[in-house]
């Protein structure tokens, strides 16, 4: 039988225990509102807080390998990362690994010995990541693709890639041409130089480029020499192109403005006009391509934007604050024709 006074206890161990899992449940959630893992849960939860402005954060190390120093574009994108770094207060573990795919895994293995927080990469090639790639993860480091993409059959082993889209570039030099040669008759005898072997611009771009030609059956890919992004091979390879095809050429699509500005002096040493003679598309927008194309001597320039250095330091920071990042994070870019070529090379740094 329950008399009053016992009615009165249970009713006291009801309230006591009410109140102590109320009590419980506020004291938890404030804790989670203050810690924010990494997105890729692989390192986390790293211990920041929304009450520190991610701006004042002084001591985030990175780690970045770069993948050679070829181009006018190359070194512009060096000196945009080193510069946004120091701007950032970012300590930047910084590696020039020449073209080599393997110096660029000893690089990151090195990194990950110096237990960097963040690893940043511009991979000379596509392929051949999986495996380091997985091992910067299994140290709960978070990986940040730069400028090229990776072929890896795991999207988890990379937070986000910043960079351009190398096949719209590849798209627009199409476009350029199809317009350019809209009432020349067939065939339109093309020549290609492509960068590295096996890189993502090299791919995207003769892939874009190919899409928007196709529209016309006339137009003719005699021609596809890989010159490496560099000046000096552009200038060999379109040295021999022109011992083989003669003035057979109607246009050349070079995939950077290096290879362009060689195949220039290969042309005229052969005795022909770049720009008139031999129609030039070429990608980047270096002020010495600009320079030409206000000369005539290139017809279009597809913009491609080294400019990456803020966007990377953003993307490390946003990332050591705990906040999730968009997986493809898209360079602007626009096309430079003759017409706005003077003021484009007069503003232009790199
Ligand atoms: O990956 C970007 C490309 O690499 C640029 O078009 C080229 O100039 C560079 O070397």
């Amino acid at each position: 039988m329950i008399t009053p006074y016992s009615r009165l206890l249970l009713l006291s161990v009801f309230l006591v225990l009410f109140v102590a899992a109320a009590v419980g449940c506020v004291s938890n959630s404030s804790s989670t509102a203050t810690r924010t893992p990494v997105p890729t849960g692989e390192k986390g939860p790293v211990e920041t807080t929304d009450e520190i402005p991610i701006a004042s954060r002084q001591d985030i190390k990175l780690g970045f390998s770069q993948l050679g120093s070829e181009s006018d574009w190359r070194l512009a994108n060096t000196a945009s990362i080193r510069e946004a770094a120091k701007e950032a207060g970012i300590e930047l573990l910084f590696d020039n690994a020449e073209q080599s795919q393997e110096k660029q895994i000893e690089a990151i293995r090195r990194f990950i010995a110096q237990k960097v927080d963040v690893i940043a990469f511009s991979p000379v090639v596509q392929s051949g990541w999986e495996p380091i790639m997985k091992e910067v993860k299994q140290a709960g480091i978070p990986m940040i693709v730069s400028d090229r993409s990776v072929e890896v059959s795991d999207s988890s082993l990379y937070v986000t890639f910043i960079g351009s889209d190398f096949t719209e570039e590849g798209r627009k030099a199409g476009k350029y041409l199809l317009d350019k040669m809209r009432d020349v008759p067939g065939p339109v005898v093309i020549a290609e130089l492509k960068g590295t072997e096996g890189s993502a611009p090299s791919v995207e771009r003769g892939k874009g480029f190919r899409e928007i030609i196709a529209k016309r059956e006339d137009f003719q890919i005699v021609s596809s020499e890989y010159a490496n992004f560099t000046q000096k091979e552009g200038k060999e390879a379109m040295r021999a192109l022109l011992r083989e095809q003669g003035s057979r050429i109607d246009a050349l699509f070079a995939h950077n403005d290096d290879m362009a500005l060689g195949a220039i002096e290969a042309i005229e040493e052969f005795g022909l006009r770049p720009g008139e003679d031999i129609v030039i598309l070429s990608v980047d927008g270096t002020r010495k391509a600009l320079e030409m194309l206000a000369a005539g001597k290139i017809n279009v320039v597809v913009e491609c934007n080294p400019l990456l250095g803020p966007n990377l330091m953003q993307a490390v920071k946003e990332l050591m604050a705990g906040r999730t990042l968009p997986k493809r994070i898209v360079t602007p870019e626009s096309v430079f024709t003759q017409a706005i070529a003077e003021k484009a090379a007069s503003g232009r740094k790199y």
